[in-house]
């Protein structure tokens, strides 16, 4: 199957093409930067792609003509608070001019990624515990806000157009990959931190418990419900779930492999701000009767598969710095 996916320098990325890759699939990559010397391993091809230029992804997605794609491309939450108008144009006009080159070129199945951000205190009080797929969204960052309108257009180009669009609500993500500019990333610093540095200082309370998962199981997520039946889908999104553990429950495990990794937590009010707005814990009920959606990883299975993955990036980056 020819896919083409946006954002593809991404956390995501990075593990999402080698599968496809591996499956025998002819991948197109696309991104503003050019490929990264952390995704050189991946394989496909690597094409620049602007998701804010309409004519530029109306001509890509034409010559290409993919039959499935998976549009990553996004500015996370605590990068876009610091620029809300490029989070805007990158989340909200990108989907767009997207799903509208979906459209002409007859691409008929696109897999949205959709996040925990869609969720904010809904005024009445807080939020389910675990929260399930169909509460009020009132998301509190302008990433969440655009992930919501995401899902939105998703829903009306599939009623309107009968694009076969589809997508999950991802937890925080964890890999051996460098995020960007994501509340939750504190999670994976705990992780890197402790290899590089022996020390971490989240800028998140010891207490904090947001959803998060394991890469490895966010992949299969994609791939499984790219190519569930679509008889087999109820709904457009779906939450999915993994694991929900507190900041320092997450220090705990990695201190099991690294006994003298030493963390201490001094809150940013914006980020912590943005995870205290978050669900606790999904109900993915859905996923898991539709499309058999289960996670392999509990946190610590996660730790000791990811900290030697950590260790050989932060070996091979510094290879490549000299
Ligand atoms: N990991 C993302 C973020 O922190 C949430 O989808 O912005």
């Amino acid at each position: 199957m020819k896919i083409l996916l946006t954002g593809a320098g991404g956390q995501i990325g990075h593990d999402l093409i080698g599968a496809l890759v591996a499956d025998g699939h002819e991948v197109v990559s696309t991104d503003l930067a050019p490929r990264p010397p952390s995704h050189a391993h991946a394989g496909g091809d690597w094409q620049r792609l602007d998701v804010t230029d309409a004519a530029g992804v109306q001509h890509l997605f034409t010559e290409v003509r993919p039959d499935l794609v998976f549009h990553l491309a996004a500015i996370l939450s605590a990068r876009g608070e610091q620029d809300p108008r490029l989070a805007y144009d990158v989340n909200q006009t990108g989907t767009w001019n997207v799903l509208e080159a979906c459209r002409r070129a007859k691409v008929g199945r696109v897999i949205f990624t959709s996040s925990i951000a869609v969720f904010g205190p809904p005024p009445s009080g807080p939020l389910p515990d675990p929260t399930p797929d169909d509460v009020a969204l009132h998301p509190t960052t302008m990433y969440g806000v655009t992930k919501v309108s995401g899902e939105l257009l998703c829903a009306y180009y599939r009623s309107r157009y009968g694009i076969d669009c589809r997508g999950v609500r991802f937890p925080g993500l964890i890999s051996a990959a460098m995020p960007g500019g994501g509340s939750s990333d504190y999670a994976l610093f705990m992780y890197v931190d402790a290899v590089r540095k022996g020390s971490y200082e989240a800028f998140a309370r010891a207490d904090t418990r947001i959803p998060l998962m394991y890469m490895p199981d966010g992949v299969r997520a994609l791939l499984e419900l790219a190519f569930a039946k679509r008889e087999k889908l109820t709904r457009t999104m779906y939450n999915i779930a993994s694991f929900s553990p507190r900041a320092d429950e997450i220090a705990a495990s990695v201190r099991r492999v690294i006994p003298d990794a030493k963390f201490t937590y001094a809150p940013d009010p914006v980020r912590q701000g943005i995870l205290d707005s978050w669900p606790k814990a999904l109900d993915d009920a859905a996923a898991r009767a539709d499309w058999n959606w289960k996670p392999r990883f509990d946190l610590d299975a996660m730790t000791d598969d990811l900290i030697p993955r950590v260790r050989r990036m932060l070996d091979l980056g510094a290879i490549l710095s000299h």
